[in-house]
C-alpha cells in the first residue's frame, strides 16, 4: 500500500515550513494550557487536511516560489487547528476515552476543560487569522465551521430518534467531515491564486474524497483488524446508524428492522448486543457493500484531476485517494 510519507515527499519542504510555522504561532500562557496544548499539537494524526492544501497549492501555483509562502502555511494551519478544536470537542461529545492510541484531552482534564481547550484553539486560530490580514483565506476557511457544526447536531438529533435514512447520513458526513476536506484542496488553490474554476475544481475534489474519507472511517469502526487507535464499535456505543448498519436496514422487512434498532438502543450498555451487530454487518457482507460506495467517491475524486498536467503533485494527491480507500488506520 502506498505510504503517506510517499505521498507527502513532492511537497516535504513546504510542510515541514508549515510545522515551523504552527509552533512559532501556537503557544500558550499558564503550565495547564500550555500542557493541554502541547498534548493536542503533538496527537495531530496523519496531517491529511495540510497535505491537501500543500498538495493543491503545489498543483495550481503558477510560479514554484509560490508554493511555500506564508499563505500556503497559513491555509494549513487554519484547517488544521479546526479540525483538531473539532475532535476535542467530538470526543466529549461521544464520552470517548482514547484517540490516536492516546488518551483523549476529556479522559486527562475533563470535559469542561477539554471544551475549554477546544474553544482556546478555535479562539487562537481566528486571531492569528486576522492578525495575518489574509482575509480571503480566513474568510474562505473559517466561514465553514458552522457547517462542521450542523453536521454534528443533525448526527446527535438523527441518534436520538433513530430515523436515519441514506439521504440524511450523506448530508451528515458532508457536513461533518467532507466540508473540511473541500475546504483544505480549495484553500491550497486559492492561496496560490488559482482561478476560481480552479478553486472550485479542487473544493469537488476534496469534497468526494472527503465522503470516501468518512465512509472508511465508518468501516473501520466494524472492522476487526483495524488500527484506529480509537475503541471499535463505538459508533454503535453512541447510537449513531452509519453506512454499514444503514445498509443493512435498508434491506430488512419490518421485523428485522425493529429487532436491529431495538439492540442499537441496548449497545450503549450491553456490550453482547455491540458484538452481534458487528457480527451481522460483517456475516451480510454489508461492508463490502458500503465499499462499493465509497470507492464511487474515489472515482469521483480522481475524474476531477483529469483536468490537471500530470505533475508529481497531481500523482500525490491520486495516491492520496487509493490510501483512503485502503487505509486501515
Ligand atoms: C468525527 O466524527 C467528528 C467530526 C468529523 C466533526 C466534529 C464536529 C464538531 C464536534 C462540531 C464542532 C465544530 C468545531 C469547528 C469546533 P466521528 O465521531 O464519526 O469520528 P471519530 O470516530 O473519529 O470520533
Ligand atoms: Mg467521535
Amino acid at each position: 500500500m502506498i505510504t503517506l510519507d510517499a505521498i507527502r515527499q513532492p511537497v516535504t519542504k513546504e510542510l515541514d515550513a508549515y510545522e515551523a510555522f504552527l509552533e512559532r504561532q501556537f503557544t500558550a500562557e499558564g503550565d495547564l494550557l500550555n500542557n493541554m496544548l502541547r498534548h493536542a499539537l503533538s496527537s495531530r494524526g496523519k496531517g491529511v487536511r495540510p497535505m491537501l492544501v500543500a498538495l493543491s497549492a503545489a498543483m495550481n501555483a503558477r510560479t514554484s516560489g509560490a508554493t511555500g509562502s506564508p499563505r500556503v502555511s497559513l491555509a494549513a494551519m487554519l484547517v488544521e487547528m479546526i479540525h483538531t478544536a473539532s475532535l476535542i470537542h467530538d470526543d466529549v461529545i461521544d464520552e470517548s476515552d482514547e484517540r490516536r492510541g492516546r488518551p483523549s484531552a476529556n479522559a486527562i482534564w475533563q470535559s469542561h476543560k477539554a471544551v475549554l481547550l477546544g474553544d482556546y484553539i478555535l479562539a487562537r486560530n481566528m486571531s492569528i487569522g486576522f492578525e495575518s490580514g489574509q482575509f480571503d483565506l480566513v474568510a474562505h476557511i473559517c466561514g465553514r465551521m458552522a457547517t462542521l457544526c450542523e453536521g454534528e447536531l443533525l448526527q446527535a438529533d438523527c441518534a436520538s430518534k433513530q430515523n436515519m435514512t441514506r439521504n440524511t447520513y450523506l448530508d451528515i458526513i458532508y457536513k461533518k467531515t467532507a466540508t473540511l476536506l473541500g475546504v483544505s484542496a480549495s484553500a491550497g488553490a486559492l492561496a496560490v491564486g488559482a482561478t476560481r474554476d480552479k478553486v472550485t475544481t479542487m473544493r469537488r475534489f476534496g469534497e468526494a474524497l472527503g465522503m470516501a474519507f468518512q465512509i472508511q472511517d465508518d468501516i473501520l469502526d466494524y472492522t476487526p483488524n483495524a488500527e484506529t487507535g480509537k475503541p471499535r464499535g463505538n459508533d454503535l456505543r453512541e447510537g449513531k446508524i452509519t453506512l454499514p448498519l444503514l445498509i443493512l436496514l435498508d434491506r430488512a422487512d419490518d421485523a428485522c428492522r425493529n429487532a436491529l434498532l431495538d439492540q442499537l438502543r441496548r449497545c450503549h450498555e450491553d456490550e453482547s448486543q455491540v458484538e452481534e451487530i458487528q457480527r451481522i454487518v460483517l456475516d451480510e457482507g454489508a461492508l463490502q457493500e458500503a465499499q462499493l460506495v465509497m470507492q464511487g467517491y474515489i472515482e469521483r475524486a480522481v475524474r476531477m484531476l483529469s483536468e490537471y498536467p500530470d505533475t508529481p503533485y497531481r500523482t500525490s494527491l491520486i495516491h492520496l485517494c487509493s490510501f483512503v480507500a485502503e487505509r486501515n488506520k
